[in-house]
Parts: structure tokens; sequence; C-alpha cells
């Protein structure tokens, strides 16, 4: 069979062991209305798959800190903003993105982190 070209996907690997999404998307946004148009943020809320993003996806938080896993040639390169902004996000790895920034070109696998602050300054 001659197969049409395969779409970019989305692996999402949850570390709270929820189970594993993948998601194929078309096109370049944006999808949704947060985010950058494209952003990680903006795909997974298009395409029905929630992500914390308590500013709005306007990088002034960290709700939306994911772990990149693989796919690195595939987003955008991170802004100093994004940078400095991430560097105060719980469980700061050398692969964290911010996903409302990070623009997707290809197919990628990210982790989504246990807590965001959200959740952490949310527990009791
Ligand atoms: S949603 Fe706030 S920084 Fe991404």
């Amino acid at each position: 069979m001659v197969g049409a070209e395969a779409l970019p996907k989305i692996r999402i690997i949850y570390e709270s062991g929820a189970p594993e999404r993948v998601i194929e998307f078309e096109g370049s946004g944006p999808f949704h209305h947060d985010g950058e148009p494209g952003s990680i943020l903006d795909i997974l809320l298009g395409h029905g798959i929630h992500l914390e993003h308590a500013c709005g996806g306007k990088c002034a938080c960290t709700t939306c800190h994911v772990i990149l896993k693989e796919g690195d040639q595939n987003l955008s390169p991170s802004t100093e903003k994004e940078d400095d902004e991430l560097d105060t996000a719980p469980g700061l790895t050398m692969h964290s993105r911010l996903g409302c920034q990070a623009i997707v070109k290809g197919d990628i696998t990210i982790v989504i982190p246990k807590y965001t602050i959200n959740q952490v300054s949310g527990s009791h």
C-alpha cells in the first residue's frame, strides 16, 4: 500500500502513570486560543488533551512545563524569556520546555511531570 505522507506525531507520557497518548496533527495552528500557534500547548488543547496553562500561554508561569524525551530538532529553540521562566519550574531538567512556547515542527515525545507549581501549592 502506498501510504500518504505521515503526519507529525506527539507522543505524551505521563509521569503520573496515566496511559500514554499519541496525537497526529496537520498544519501549523492555531488549534486553540492559548499559547503560541503550533506550540505543544496549542496542539494538545486543540486535540482535547489537557495541559495546565495558568497564565493562558503567555510565558508567565511554569504550569505548562514538559520534558522533551525525543525530537529536540523538531522544536523551536527556546527564547531567553522562556529559559528565565523555566528556571523557576519544579523538577527542572536539561530537556525542560514550556509547552506554550515550544513550537512543534515534527515528531516529538514529551513527558508531563507529575507536579506543577499549581498542584504543589494547591496541596495541603
Ligand atoms: S502557560 Fe504559563 S508559561 Fe506556559
